[in-house]
């Protein structure tokens, strides 16, 4: 069912704001991106995710749209992304755009008109409350910004009213059936600019909030799903190899909407985050005493079980394996970078980990080499995500190589530590983060049993024993403490082993009864 060049993608998330400046102007822009695309193939990606670059106030870094179909001025033109999508498939890059379905800028022409006293086509387009000092009936709204009497729905900032999509269970006067012709009218714009940049060489998109369209929904999500489903059949039928990834979380429910890749997020509730950031569980601050209760499962020795992360991962799973792809990510433009609170030894396994399972794995920008998250003030309504959206990392140079511009103008400042890591100084070095990467995805280009639908078993998961799972015919063997592990093989898996090690970090060793793995150690094994 998902489009079959997932099978082999590893995708590269890249905040187009700080990746490369290719004009001096304080701020990375679409050609910048172009010129750095064989940097990224090199690297073993071979996807690229851009967050919005569509004009806007950038009131939340872009996710306020404007105009859908501009690409915004500061970033370039229009023509200069066309260019994009033609160079990076000469080089087997596709590229997915970041589709914000769910709102759009309070400065988007059809907000300005569904403002209006006067009916028209576009009043209906966002939700109003049918009169100035009527609510919402629990959900965020404004009031006494326009001249209509009537208060609309927030979809996320104050700066971003909800588009209507109707209600699955209408419950007021003003609620608008998900069925409704207005509510219709919506999805069919959205279609229309999908169709618009899919038709310039666009692959698909990101989906921003995806599972939030329609409100008032049921538990299933019935009336959210049914705007998906519409818009798989208009994919299937005029743009049969997009692919499209939702911000949802919750991989059954959009896979079978028909989304091809569903991310595994779950920041605040145990699942993915225990891997990595495992003290946003705790409600902690981020500048808080973040290792009091962090017991993320690749710190070391921080009492982590992988279980934990497993419980939902393997019931997801296996309830979607012959749907679609659920994808892990490093880290992205919302979180926290992993380098926050893992080492470089910790993050090598845990990359080692995200890369070795099913589905389709993201990268974001800087995290290859394991950029700092940073303590900057508030950008474009980042927030505490601001510190790790700052300017890529390329080398010694002035600006870290991110932008000949002068400092000042700056979209965010560059590591000014000296020991900020660079693509440059870990280019040569072969233990280092960026090439640890290498490896990983070159590895897992070349082998079959490594990529999106290879099977996956776990033979051994004990806190005290190193982690053991197969995929496909291949053994992969991880331990994250600061011990030397062992456990024994199952006889059929110790029989079918050649022993061939594939990539190791640290020391694995197998006789054909058990395996011993070294402290924070890694290895796939053949
Ligand atoms: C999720 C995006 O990832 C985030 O950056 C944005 O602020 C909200 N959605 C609202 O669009």
């Amino acid at each position: 069912m998902a489009a079959k060049w997932l099978k082999d993608t590893v995708f590269y998330e890249i905040y187009p704001q700080s990746f490369k400046d290719s004009n001096g102007d304080g701020i990375g822009d679409i050609n910048g991106i172009t010129q750095k695309l064989d940097y990224i193939k090199g690297l073993g990606c071979n996807a690229l995710w851009i967050n919005p670059c569509y004009d806007s106030p950038f009131k939340d870094a872009g996710y306020d749209v404007r105009d859908y179909k501009k690409v915004a001025p500061r970033y370039g033109t229009n023509e200069d992304l066309f260019n994009l999508f033609d160079e990076a498939h000469k080089k087997g890059i596709r590229v997915l755009l970041d589709l914000v379905p769910g709102h759009t800028s309070e400065e988007h022409p059809w907000f300005l008109e569904s403002k209006k006293v006067s009916h028209n086509e576009y009043s209906d387009r966002f939700i109003w409350t049918d009169f100035c000092f009527k609510g919402a009936n629990g959900l965020p709204y404004v009031g006494g910004e326009s001249d209509r009497s009537g208060c609309y729905i927030l979809n996320f900032f104050k700066c971003q009213p909800a588009l209507n999509y109707g209600f699955y269970r209408v419950t007021e006067p003003w609620q608008k059936s998900y069925l409704d012709p207005a509510a219709i009218a919506t999805r069919d714009a959205i279609k229309d600019i999908m169709r618009f940049w899919l038709s310039h060489g666009c692959d698909g998109f990101r989906v921003d909030m995806a599972s939030s369209l329609v409100k008032n929904d049921d538990e299933k999500k019935t009336g959210t799903s049914a705007v998906w489903k519409d818009v798989r059949r208009m994919l299937d039928t005029e743009f049969p190899n997009a692919a499209m990834i939702a911000e949802w979380s919750n991989p059954p429910l959009a896979l079978r909407a028909g989304y091809d890749m569903d991310f595994c997020l779950n920041e605040h509730g145990g699942g993915y985050s225990t891997l990595m950031r495992d003290y946003y569980n705790h409600g902690g601050s981020i500048h808080g005493d973040v290792n009091a209760e962090d017991h993320s499962y690749f710190k070391k020795d921080a009492g982590g079980n992988i279980n934990r992360f497993l419980d939902q991962y393997l019931s997801w799973y296996e309830d979607t394996k012959d749907k679609g792809y659920i994808s892990l990510i490093t880290c992205n433009h919302d979180t926290i970078r992993p380098s926050y609170n893992l080492t470089v030894d910790e993050m090598k396994l845990a990359y080692a980990f995200i890369f070795t399972l099913p589905g389709v794995p993201f990268l974001y920008y800087g995290d290859e080499i394991g950029m700092k998250y940073l303590d900057v003030p508030t950008k474009e309504g980042g927030y505490f995500r601001t510190g790790s959206r700052t300017p890529m990392q390329w080398d010694g140079s002035a600006n870290l190589g991110f932008s000949e511009g002068k400092e000042s103008d700056l979209y965010l400042p560059v590591d000014s530590s000296p020991e900020a890591p660079t693509v440059e100084a870990q280019e040569s070095d072969p233990d280092s983060l960026l090439n640890t990467v290498r490896s990983l995805l070159k590895m897992r280009h070349t082998e079959e049993d490594l990529q999106a639908d290879a099977d996956l078993r776990f033979i051994c998961t004990d806190a005290d024993k190193p982690l053991v799972y197969k995929r496909g015919s291949l053994l992969c063997v991880l331990n994250p403490t600061g011990s030397k592990l062992e456990t024994p093989l199952p006889a059929d898996i110790a029989g079918s082993l050649h022993g061939e090690v594939l990539l190791k970090i640290g020391e694995v060793s197998t006789d054909n009864e058990k395996v011993c793995a070294d402290a924070q150690s890694f290895a796939v094994i053949r």
